[in-house]
């Protein structure tokens, strides 16, 4: 079955109250990565067609997070979910098989519960199955309407539910898995006839079933996994149910985690069996860490690259790689492509630019280097600097050549 998957990013989150009015609510970043960017990997494995984020308001930040993986589609004005569908429908409506739809702010969803979404269509012959999920609180969902012999009717959203209506627990998710070609012609039979005035893809599920299209309803037990990022409160909810998830993947995995709580891992970082961290650290971007290391308390790490075996105290390190066995912190700062050999030893109030630190080099207090290349064992006294600026001329980084601080074995200093 031919498997297509539009992804809804194109609403504008007034409930985020950003002062940046190119802010798209799905760029915001929970552990670094952007919400839609979590639903694009969720989706990613189970379409073997094609991908299309729709895209509008703040359009250009969202079309940068994920036009490497997805098509983009303009919505130019944001007249609703079905709507947003809709502007599609010019690349997809002549496709045989399934659509899922899913909406760009719900950062949660799993593969796997896409998976049985898919298969619930499938298996029972549905023209469009809807994934619900019965929840404490309702407010804010779409509510999912049933008839006496409880087969889904419809979707009333909370504005336009009456008192009854709202107290159903069971609501709409946002994922749905279409009949690709009579999604689309159903589409351009949708009204704005209700309390926001705009076209609700809900609807279309109204219009399947005056058609006599079987619809179904896939639902979900982790009601967690549903959570949609309208405002601040849901996407700091959501972040800490994405922690724990990761944290508890990397524990099982054999990674010592001393306090899941506060430690804050992206999705893209590996780490080594019997690593330590040490709490309040944070580890993010695509970082790669080895085994045996002991990192934190109090470490900040992006985009890093460790081997095995160091020791990395209180310290703020990022594009930086290193080997093994080194001693870094506490009160280290290091960036700027720094690549560190091994058994080094870079202590506190250290900080190290765009610099090469050979093997054995030890500058263990008080020092600045940047744009250098230190060579193995040279012992750099404390309050050294090399720069390439001189507080008149900046060298500019085309033409720069690293500063060749010692070579081997040396010992040097300078004020
Ligand atoms: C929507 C559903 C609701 C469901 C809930 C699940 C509708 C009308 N309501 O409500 O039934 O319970 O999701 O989280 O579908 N978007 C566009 N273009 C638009 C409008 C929205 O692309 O014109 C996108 C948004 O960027 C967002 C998604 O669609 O990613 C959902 O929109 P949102 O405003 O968050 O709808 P909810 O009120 O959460
Ligand atoms: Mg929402």
């Amino acid at each position: 079955m031919k498997i297509n998957a539009v992804i809804l990013a194109a609403g504008k989150g007034t409930r985020m109250k950003s002062l940046d009015p190119e802010h798209s609510k799905v760029s915001y970043p929970i552990l670094g990565v952007p919400l839609v960017r979590y639903v694009v990997n969720a989706v990613r494995p189970l379409v073997n067609g094609k991908i299309y984020t729709i895209v509008g308001y703040g359009g250009d930040a969202t079309k940068a997070i994920v036009e490497d993986l997805t098509g983009i589609v303009w919505q130019r004005e944001q007249k609703g979910t079905g709507h947003a569908v809709l502007q599609a429908s010019p690349f997809l409506k002549d496709e045989d098989g399934v659509t899922l739809v899913l909406c760009g702010d719900t950062p949660l969803l799993t593969t796997a519960t896409l998976e049985n979404l898919i298969q619930d269509f499938e298996k029972k012959g549905h023209d469009a199955t809807v994934m619900t999920c019965v929840v404490d609180n309702p407010f804010g969902y779409g509510r999912i309407i049933r008839n006496e012999k409880n087969l889904v009717e419809g979707i009333v959203e909370q504005r336009d539910a009456t008192d009854d209506q709202r107290k159903i627990r069971e609501v709409n998710t946002g994922v749905y898995a279409f009949d690709n070609r009579k999604l689309f012609q159903e589409l351009d039979n949708l009204t704005a006839d209700n309390a926001q005035g705009e076209l609700y893809l809900g609807d279309v599920l109204t219009l399947f079933r005056k058609k006599g299209y079987v619809i179904g309803a896939s639902i979900l037990e982790d009601q967690k996994e549903m959570l949609g990022i309208n405002d601040r409160v849901q996407l700091a909810e959501a972040a800490k149910v994405m922690k724990l998830r990761i944290n508890r993947k990397l524990m099982l995995s054999g990674v010592t985690i001393e306090d899941p709580d506060n430690t804050y891992i992206g999705p893209n970082v590996t780490i080594g069996q019997d690593t330590i961290i040490r709490p309040n650290t944070t580890i993010l971007g695509y970082s790669t860490i080895g085994p045996v290391n002991k990192i934190g308390p109090a470490t900040y790490l992006e985009n890093v690259t460790v081997g095995e075996g160091n020791s990395i105290v209180s310290s703020y390190i990022t594009d930086t790689s290193m080997v093994n066995k080194n001693e870094v912190g506490p009160y280290s700062k290091i960036r700027s492509h720094t690549q560190i050999g091994s058994n080094t030893r870079i202590g506190n109030f250290v900080e190290l630019k765009n610099a090469v630190i050979h093997d054995g080099v030890k500058a263990a207090h008080l020092s600045y280097l940047g744009d250098t290349s230190i060579g193995d064992n040279t012992n750099v006294g404390c309050g050294t600097i090399t720069a390439n600026y001189d507080g008149k001329k900046q060298i500019s980084y085309r033409n720069r050549q690293r500063c060749l601080l010692g070579l081997r074995n040396n010992s040097c200093s300078s004020h």
